[in-house]
């Protein structure tokens, strides 16, 4: 298409005077992506990255940590999968471009560490920027992109999150465009995971090029509020009505990362933001300290069942189907016919709520098995409605199977 390739040709020029960089002969490249997105994604990344608890502070020592504990814990027989190293892991680059390691912070070096990661039965992430610098300041991959997606590849990559500090002027799309063609270049498979805040509405051009794209600004260890650049839990949730449609197996919508574990919010209001998270077909990446979560952190985050509606193989995303005031009802078609549920009290009191067959399209007559997620509870024969009372800032989440 004319008007991308000129985008293009216009992205990647900008992008070399920012970052400064040498330009390759892959810059000269017609920058098509001619290799097909490898199927990397079929369902939601499931994983943990450093950035929500250790922001700067990581070590390879907390990352040889989450590892372990992600083995041995349960997390990864529940489907955790990635260990993902967030910014601050860069240091410079040396003559040539390439770029190095802070050696204070990961002695043995990524490709090490990478292997541990591996020799865990895990895969492993890394976090780069389209820009001159990331977001932490470290040196973005703005004009050296090819060289970068080649070095992750010899270390063993298996995902990259690409943020969007320091683009300037930079075409979000044709900046995305240079890294997928890059990647896919670079001899492995790895997943591309955009992060462009929802600025320049990735879910309209987004999924040619990566596997999920964040969908706002940063999540922060709350319920609601705004801290800085960050907004709490039901604030990130508001900017997730109607992007259902966008998202499906490997073009995932990225309400950004999990909070569970980390302190800030109350179990009740863990259970919700997991539950919706699930319900949004969401990447659940988990950032808390693994290695020292508490047995409730452990338990919410590997609510199987919840952790199936995530992962459901239709990978249709959630809408709000209802609201009143400070109650809502989410649903989700699940494969196979089934249907999950979210009845949602955002008030300070306990409410009574019940979601109709009607409002999901099922006859009102139909004998329905309806399983409580976080209870447990089977009921068998439910005919018209389901509900019950909803805690403050709680939810019932339920999975509604017909009964034929
Ligand atoms: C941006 C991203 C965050 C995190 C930081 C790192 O704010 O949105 O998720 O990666 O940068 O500096």
């Amino acid at each position: 298409m004319k008007t991308t390739a000129w985008l293009l040709a216009a992205g990647l020029s900008v992008g070399l005077c920012m970052g400064g960089g040498v330009v390759t002969a892959q810059a000269h490249e017609t920058l098509k992506l001619e290799a097909p997105k490898p199927n990397l994604l079929p369902a939601p990344p499931m994983g943990w990255n450093s950035w929500n608890k250790y922001a700067c502070n990581i070590t390879e020592d907390v990352v040889r940590k989450q590892a372990d504990a992600m083995a041995a814990s349960g997390l990864k027989d529940a489907g955790y999968q990635y260990i993902v190293i967030d910014d601050c892991w860069q240091k410079s680059r040396d003559a040539d471009g390439n770029i190095q390691v802070d050696l204070e912070r990961f002695p043995s070096g990524m490709k090490a560490l990478i292997d541990y990661v591996h020799s865990k039965g895990l895969k492993f992430g890394l976090y780069s920027d389209a820009g001159s610098l990331t977001c932490g300041g470290r040196p973005g991959s703005a004009g050296h992109e090819f060289q970068d997606a080649r070095q992750y590849a010899r270390w063993g990559v298996d995902y990259l999150k690409y943020d969007w500090c320091y683009t300037g002027t930079r075409d979000a799309e044709a900046a995305y465009t240079i890294m997928a063609k890059a990647l896919r270049e670079s001899g492995r498979d790895i997943v591309l995971s955009i992060c462009e805040w929802g600025d320049n509405y990735p879910q309209r051009w987004a999924a040619p090029i990566g596997h999920l794209w964040r969908t706002t600004g940063d999540i922060y260890d709350a319920w609601e509020g705004k801290k800085g650049y960050s907004i709490g839990m039901v604030n990130i949730l508001d900017k997730q009505l109607d992007l259902w449609r966008y998202s499906g197996p490997n073009r995932w919508n990225d309400p950004d990362m999990l909070e569970v574990g980390n302190g800030g919010m109350t179990s009740t209001e863990y259970e919700s933001h997991f539950s919706l998270w699930a319900m949004l077909a969401a990447p659940l990446i988990a950032g808390n300290d693994l290695s020292a979560m508490d047995a409730d952190t452990l338990r919410i985050l590997t609510n199987k069942d919840v952790i199936a509606i995530d992962q459901d193989p239709l990978g249709q995303q959630a809408n709000r189907i209802w609201k009143e005031g400070d109650l809502e009802i989410w649903a989700r078609p699940l494969k196979g016919g089934d249907q999950a549920v979210v009845l949602f009290n955002r008030g300070a009191a306990p409410a009574e709520m019940s979601v109709t067959w009607e409002q999901l399209n099922l006859p009102a007559g139909l004998k329905v098995q309806v399983k409580d997620l976080w209870s447990k509870k089977v009921t068998k024969n439910v005919k018209a409605r389901f509900g019950g009372t909803v805690a403050s800032h709680g939810v019932i989440m339920v999975r509604l199977t017909p009964m034929v």
